[in-house]
């Protein structure tokens, strides 16, 4: 069992934070932030998360996991100290790692014994040394520490089981005790023969920006194909399914959609090709996905102004906030980029999503926002489906006609029957798949 410190108790902190404590160390996660310790401290979760909860009070209720604001003394009494605060985009694109900055100079004053000093956050490449660096400033006593890079591939909405079940882990380190220290922090996984890559703490830091840069040109290349198949008449989702039988490409992240939000692969790409740009290696393939991903959610726009018409003066109903379905996060939403244009073109907008309307009337305030589905579609001229939650699926076309004012749909992320909605007379889009169906 190991004294293990988490420092940053947003989404990777306290995933990662619970889910050690699970595998049966000693885990405190520490932030400056009085208010979420105290709200953890009473047992409530501050994010949506399946799982999370469940997780969190069972290591609490064992006394592994706890929650402190006293980040030096959490650091005094840890021997791995994981940095897992937040690397928000900064406004010229890159990653803001003041944060990261701000607790490896806290370690620094705090070290006492040798520890091993982990970064989970994503952070550029070469960060890594500069923690090293700003750890070494500020601790007069030269004490020894081993640093670690281990990045995270947590997906919202199935954290708690990436965490757990992870297909890899990937610890860059230059130093055995280092190496040694995590593969014992992460036992039950390596007893369990989950691949753990050992490299270099840079190649470490590569890996995981390559890795969402990766899976975002699938999406925005599979969006493209969308676009060509509904032009040819071609079916993208036996496209897709053909193309991923192949094991080289594989099936994953080649669903087409609305074009892809959250936290991670917007923030996450863009500072690739800023990294990239400041080491004049032009990034051209990941230029071109973040270019169709833009493009993408403004040609969902477009497709629902030619089923209704001039926005102005109509009644629209979203359903779905969220970047995606199973969580409550609303950041680069492709419903952020709808809704905006509905408004600017004088459409009112009535919206319902299970777990994101609070987060979503931060950017709109000024919508109408629903308790259900029925109630969002009542009286519409036109609904849009944007986020695939499973209550969306089961929606009868016959009650959908029968609630809203006239039958007109678009489906973006082609969970709906197009038989059941041409059965009943709903004029209909969806993203790359012919309207004819046999
Ligand atoms: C992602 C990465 O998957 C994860 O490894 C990393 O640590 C953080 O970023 P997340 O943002 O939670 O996770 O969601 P993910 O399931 O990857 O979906 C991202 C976006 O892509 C969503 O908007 C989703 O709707 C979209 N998407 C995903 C598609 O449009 N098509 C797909 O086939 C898959």
């Amino acid at each position: 069992m190991r004294h293990i410190a988490i420092i940053g108790t947003g989404y990777v902190g306290l995933v990662s934070g619970s889910g050690i404590s699970d595998f049966g160390h000693k885990v405190i996660c520490a932030d400056i932030s009085e208010e979420k310790i105290k709200v953890l401290q009473a047992g409530k979760i501050p994010i949506y998360e399946p799982g999370l909860d469940e997780l969190i009070d069972r290591n609490t209720k064992a006394e592994r996991l706890s929650f402190s604001t006293d980040v030096g003394k959490t650091i005094r009494d840890s021997e791995v100290i994981f940095i897992a605060v937040g690397t928000p985009q900064s406004e010229n694109g890159e990653a803001d790692i003041s944060a990261v900055k701000a607790v490896a100079k806290t370690i620094g004053q705090n070290l006492n014994s040798r520890k091993v000093v982990c970064t989970k956050s994503t952070v550029p490449i070469g960060t890594g040394k500069l923690v090293m660096s700003i750890i070494n400033e500020n601790n007069p006593e030269k004490m020894e520490f081993d640093y670690v890079s281990n990045p995270e591939f947590l997906r919202e909405g199935s954290a708690v089981k990436d965490f757990l079940w992870p297909d890899r882990l990937v610890i860059g380190t230059e130093s055995d005790w280092g190496f040694e220290v995590m593969r014992d922090v992460y036992r039950p996984l390596y007893i369990n023969e989950t691949p753990i890559i050992h490299t270099t703490v840079e190649t470490s830091e590569l890996i995981k920006y390559a890795s969402n840069a990766f899976l975002s040109l699938k999406i925005s290349y599979i969006n493209e194909i969308s676009a060509l198949c509904e032009k040819v008449g071609a079916d993208v989702h036996v496209v897709a399914k053909t193309m991923g039988s192949d094991g080289r490409i594989s099936p994953k992240f080649l669903h087409p959609g609305p074009g892809f939000g959250g936290s991670c692969f917007p923030k996450d790409i863009s500072a690739l090709v800023s990294m990239a740009q400041n080491k004049n290696v032009p990034m051209r393939t990941i230029q071109a996905a973040i270019e169709t991903n833009a493009h993408q959610k403004k040609r969902m726009v477009k497709k629902l102004q030619v089923l209704t018409g001039d926005f102005s003066g109509l009644t629209i109903g979203i359903l779905g906030l969220a970047f995606k379905s199973k969580t409550d996060d609303v950041r680069e939403s492709a419903s952020l980029e709808m809704v905006g244009s509905l408004l600017k073109a004088g459409a009112q907008v009535k919206a319902y999503d299970p777990e994101a309307n609070t987060s979503f009337a931060e950017f709109y305030p000024q919508i109408t926002y629903c308790k259900t589905w029925e109630e969002a579609v009542k009286d519409t001229d036109a609904v849009a489906v944007m986020t695939e939650w499973n209550e969306f699926r089961t929606m009868d076309a016959k009650t959908l006609k029968n609630l809203m004012k006239s039958p007109i749909i678009l489906d973006t992320r082609n969970i709906l029957s197009r038989k059941e909605l041409q059965k009943n007379g709903f004029s209909f889009d969806n993203v790359g798949r012919p309207m004819e169906t046999k």
